[in-house]
């Protein structure tokens, strides 16, 4: 009988991965780039964290025109606030909105995608690790059938989708936060020099960079990429002093927690020693939930964590992003929390000269910057 099942998925370690396709994209395109450029790094997060899901995941698959595709998830994603609020009211689904058909283009465009990838992979007798092998080979427990070729995709575009666009932000939002409190990015530089002696990031630098880890989660506390979570109650529920009946929509929101002062001291303020492990052992675990808990937890977290944290070493190591003078960025909830407007930073070479206007935080900003610098 076949046992296998999507649980057997092991994300690859950075060391099997291979630095390369971190170093590559889009640090060495960033180089190329006229001294003092500017460029939208959440757009530059999305398109390598892509890569990045689509080689490990799906390895030999390739992400064709990848313009196409970012319109297609943005115009998806637009739609899903007037689906949430439709589906608050009961609405049926058939009840128009605005962006419905741009939305509906965006998925079609989207499940054709996955098509496409399953199709160009090359299939192999081998059993393999990878995402497609296992959804594949997986099998209902109860009745061991094994997936449809639409549940298979269906599963494919659900971890592309939930594997990309989410670290992608956790690493914008850190890059921004990092460009108001320079004494907190000094900190990670001088964390990366120790650890690396000045020699290229490897993947066993990585479990060293701890306070680096820490200002990725800080930045994920202010800034949780998926800020709202939902679930559907199966049987009636007590929850405080409410009763919730089946089928009532539950909404946990991340963000708020996450920025609730009966929670946290200064909740504002971007504090990356929030996360020294006795900070976070003294305090109550379901407080900070920027990848769920409970049987839904994000099965990447792990992976992410470990992205993340090599991406913006490699990247700091040799290079400084200042906000555009000026440039607030609008948090904007369509599933994920991104910024509106993109995230327009100046790309200046570690070591040269600054323009003193990019060198000079913004007048105004949210709290996490006035609270910390008066
Ligand atoms: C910083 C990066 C990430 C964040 C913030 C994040 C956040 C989350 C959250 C909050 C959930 C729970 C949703 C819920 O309870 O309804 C979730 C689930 C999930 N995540 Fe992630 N995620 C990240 C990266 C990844 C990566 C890299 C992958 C895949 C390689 C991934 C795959 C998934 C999948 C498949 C689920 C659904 C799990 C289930 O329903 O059992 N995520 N993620």
């Amino acid at each position: 009988m076949n046992t296998s099942s999507v649980n057997d998925l092991r994300l690859p370690t950075l060391s099997e991965l291979g630095t390369d396709l971190l170093t590559t994209t889009p640090r060495q395109r960033w180089l190329s780039l006229p001294a003092g450029g500017e460029i939208d790094v959440a757009r530059e997060m999305t398109r390598t964290t892509l890569n990045i899901v689509l080689a490990t995941m799906l390895p030999g698959s390739s992400v064709g025109d990848p313009a196409r595709l970012e319109r297609a998830i943005a115009d998806y994603l637009e739609s899903t606030s007037w689906v949430m609020a439709l589906t608050i009211l009961g609405a049926p689904r058939w009840v128009p909105y605005p962006g419905m058909r741009k939305a509906a283009r965006g998925r079609d465009f989207l499940k054709q995608f996955v098509a496409d990838l399953t199709n160009e992979i090359p299939y192999s007798e081998v059993p393999r690790n990878d995402l497609l092998s296992l959804l594949i080979r997986a099998n209902d427990p109860q009745t061991g059938r094994l997936m449809s070729e639409t549940d298979v995709r269906d599963n494919i575009l659900t971890f592309v989708m939930a594997g990309h666009e989410t670290t992608a932000l956790a690493l914008t939002w850190t890059f921004y936060l990092l460009s108001l409190h320079p004494e907190i990015e000094e900190r990670v530089r001088s964390e990366i020099a120790t650890s690396t002696g000045g020699t290229p990031v490897r993947g066993e630098h990585i479990e060293s960079l701890r306070y680096t880890q820490q200002v990725i989660q800080e930045a994920m506390r202010l800034y949780p990429p998926a800020p709202l979570i939902v679930r559907e109650a199966r049987r009636v529920l007590r929850l405080g002093t409410e009763n919730i009946g089946p089928g009532t929509l539950v909404y946990v929101p991340v963000y708020a927690v996450h920025r609730h002062e009966g929670l946290w001291d200064r909740p504002d303020l971007f504090d990356p020693d929030r996360f020294a492990p006795e900070a976070v052992k003294a305090r109550d675990q379901y407080i900070y939930l920027p990848f769920g808990a409970g049987p839904h937890i994000c099965i990447g977290m792990s992976f992410a964590l470990m992205e993340a944290t090599a991406r913006l070493a490699v990247l700091l190591a040799s290079l400084r992003l200042h906000l555009r003078p000026g440039y607030i960025p609008r948090p904007k909830l369509r599933v994920t929390l991104r910024p509106a407007g993109g995230m327009p930073m100046r790309l200046v070479l570690y070591g040269r000269l600054q323009h003193p206007s990019y060198g000079a935080r913004p007048t105004c900003n949210g709290p996490e910057y006035t609270e910390r610098n008066g």
